[in-house]
Parts: structure tokens; C-alpha cells; sequence
């Protein structure tokens, strides 16, 4: 192989620069030539692609977003966008692609599998909702970012003896708000993966308070309730003053820490080596702190179980 393209799609996540710098130096040092391939698989359907060299990912190891940018392309879903994309991908002479991006993402590496070119993906989501890997790039990164948050909103709800819901992403997965509760020392934790029942919440909190607490931090991931209607409740049941803090996409900016750089560097070498063994459609993963791949449309449809046992000690110790 000696042509590959690159490009980052759907949501950006820290540590996709370090992922890029990884992929294009390798091939590079492999003698292949990369292509930068822009806006995701946009770049592909309208040829906006630019070849790359050591330098281009020089002095982008530590910075958050992508410089290849990204975008959630619909055009791509459909067979119109996939002929222009083919087009552009024989004009160019690419012999394989790299991805890097979640779930939607995948599911477009998958499409450009089935035209028989061979594609690698590399998960980057802060969600860590890629079933067949332990860990995506950009989760650490994420998850500390909010327990910085907590520090910091902790000190106000403690001087004012309140509650504070902190509402976190994760796109249907709770895994941002149940590793920065149990990090963070939160009080509660509101996740789609367990029942929620306000009045067990209202108990443990009026118990806390009776018992001298001064502060009270309930992590929530997004999209299941109302954040401003549910700490009227609470504060309606508990009498303790609740203030809401959205967190939003601060949590998808900033330097990568070095999990994320290193996590990134790993894959997008993987990945690399996978494309010039004439090997595609495989999704890049960690297990058990190993770098693997798995077919990607096997690694789409694993399910994986959220941490039960965290989930337990966060109970345990948040008493
Ligand atoms: O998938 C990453 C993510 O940040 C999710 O946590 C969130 O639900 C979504 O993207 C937000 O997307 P957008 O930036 O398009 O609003």
C-alpha cells in the first residue's frame, strides 16, 4: 500500500491530533504517502484533501480538537455521496483510509469497507460508548476536565451548604458520570444504565444533612431529565437550596492528558500497521492494556456492560 488517507468525523475528542501525528508518522516512516483528507467524509465527497509530511503534525501532540476538523456528514449516508466519495478516492489513488471518530463514524468506515477499500478505525469519543474497547481516546481527558469542574463548584456548595447537580455528556452512556462521581466524591450518581428514584436521592441527601454535611454533589448524565425541573424537586422534598451547573462542551476541549497521547499513539500506529499488512475493516481496540482490532461490523454490534462494582463503591462510599 502505498497511499492512505486520513480523517476525523462526528464529535471531536482530545487526543485526536496525538492519533493523526501517530498515523501519518508512521506511514511516513513506512514510505507511504498520507493524505489529509478534511471535514470528515465531507472532505471525501468534495476532494478537499491535502498531502501531508512530518511537519504538518508537528507541535499538535497537546492540542485538543482535530486539524483535520470534523463534521457529521449525511451526504455520506446516502449512494449518491458514496459514488462522489469512491470518485474522489480513485482520483486520488488511496489504497486505504483511517477513520478516527465514534459510533456514526464506524458505520461510514463500515460503507467504504463494503466498496472494497480497505479502512481502519480508531475510536475517539470523550463518550467511551465504543463497545469493543476498553477505553476511547478522549475519555481521560473528558472525565478529568469535569473532576477539575467538581473541585471547583464543590468549594461554592460547601461555603453555601447547597446541592449542586452537575449535569455531563455521554450521548446514552453513563460512563462519564459514574467514573467523575466516584472521582469526584459525589454524593449521587443519575445514569441510564441504573433506575433512578427521587425520594431514595431526597433520603440519602436529608440524611447527610442531618448528619452535618455541608455539601452535596449529584453527577447527571445528560438527556434524562430536566436539570433546572429536577433541582426544584429536589430542593421541594430535601429544603436544601440545589443549583444546576451544565458542564457541556468544556468537556470536549483541552490538552490531551498523557492516557489520551498515549492511548492515541498506540492506535494510530496499530492502525498504520494493520493498512500496509494489506489488512482492513477493523475497528483499533485496548483490552486489558493491549492493543487489538476487531472486524468493524462485529465490533458495532458487541454490547458491553457498564462497571456495576464502580457503580457499588460509589454507593458504599458516598455514605
Ligand atoms: O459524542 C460526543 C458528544 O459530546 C456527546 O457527549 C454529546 O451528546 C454530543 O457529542 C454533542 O454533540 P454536538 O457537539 O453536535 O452538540
Amino acid at each position: 500500500m502505498k497511499t492512505i488517507g486520513v480523517l476525523t468525523s462526528g464529535g471531536d475528542a482530545p487526543g485526536m491530533n496525538a492519533a493523526i501525528r501517530a498515523v501519518v508518522r508512521t506511514a511516513i516512516y513506512n514510505d507511504m504517502k498520507v493524505l489529509g483528507i478534511r471535514r470528515g467524509y465531507n472532505g471525501l465527497i468534495y476532494g478537499d484533501l491535502r498531502e501531508m509530511n512530518i511537519a504538518s503534525v508537528g507541535d499538535i501532540i497537546h492540542r485538543g480538537g482535530t486539524i483535520l476538523h470534523t463534521y457529521r456528514s449525511d451526504e455520506f449516508k446516502t449512494p449518491e455521496g458514496m459514488k462522489k466519495a469512491k470518485n474522489i478516492i480513485e482520483i486520488f489513488g488511496i489504497e486505504g483510509v483511517v477513520v478516527l471518530g465514534g459510533d456514526g463514524t464506524f458505520r461510514g468506515a463500515l460503507d467504504l469497507s463494503r466498496m472494497g477499500i480497505p479502512t481502519i478505525g480508531i475510536p475517539c469519543t470523550i463518550d467511551n460508548d465504543i463497545n469493543c474497547t476498553d477505553y476511547t481516546i478522549g475519555f481521560d481527558t473528558a472525565t478529568n476536565t469535569v473532576v477539575d469542574a467538581i473541585n471547583k463548584i464543590r468549594d461554592t456548595v460547601t461555603s453555601h451548604q447547597r446541592a449542586n447537580v452537575i449535569e455531563v455528556m455521554g450521548r446514552g452512556r453513563g460512563d462519564i458520570a459514574l467514573y467523575t462521581g466516584v472521582a469526584g466524591g459525589a454524593e449521587h450518581i443519575i445514569m441510564p444504565e441504573v433506575p433512578f428514584d427521587i425520594n431514595d436521592l431526597c433520603k440519602r441527601l436529608i440524611q447527610g444533612k442531618d448528619r452535618g454535611k455541608r455539601s452535596h454533589i449529584i453527577m447527571l448524565a445528560e438527556s434524562m431529565f430536566d436539570v433546572n425541573e429536577l433541582c426544584k424537586e429536589i430542593e421541594d422534598k430535601t429544603g436544601i437550596e440545589t443549583r444546576a451547573t451544565v458542564l457541556g462542551h468544556i468537556q470536549r476541549g483541552g490538552s490531551p492528558t498523557v492516557a489520551d497521547r498515549i492511548l492515541a499513539s498506540r492506535m494510530g500506529y496499530h492502525a498504520v500497521k494493520l493498512l500496509k499488512e494489506g489488512i482492513g475493516n477493523r475497528l483499533v481496540c485496548i483490552r486489558n492494556n493491549q492493543i487489538t482490532d476487531c472486524d468493524i461490523e462485529e465490533g458495532l454490534a458487541m454490547q458491553k456492560e457498564f462497571d456495576q462494582e464502580l457503580y457499588e463503591i460509589s454507593k458504599v462510599l458516598s455514605i
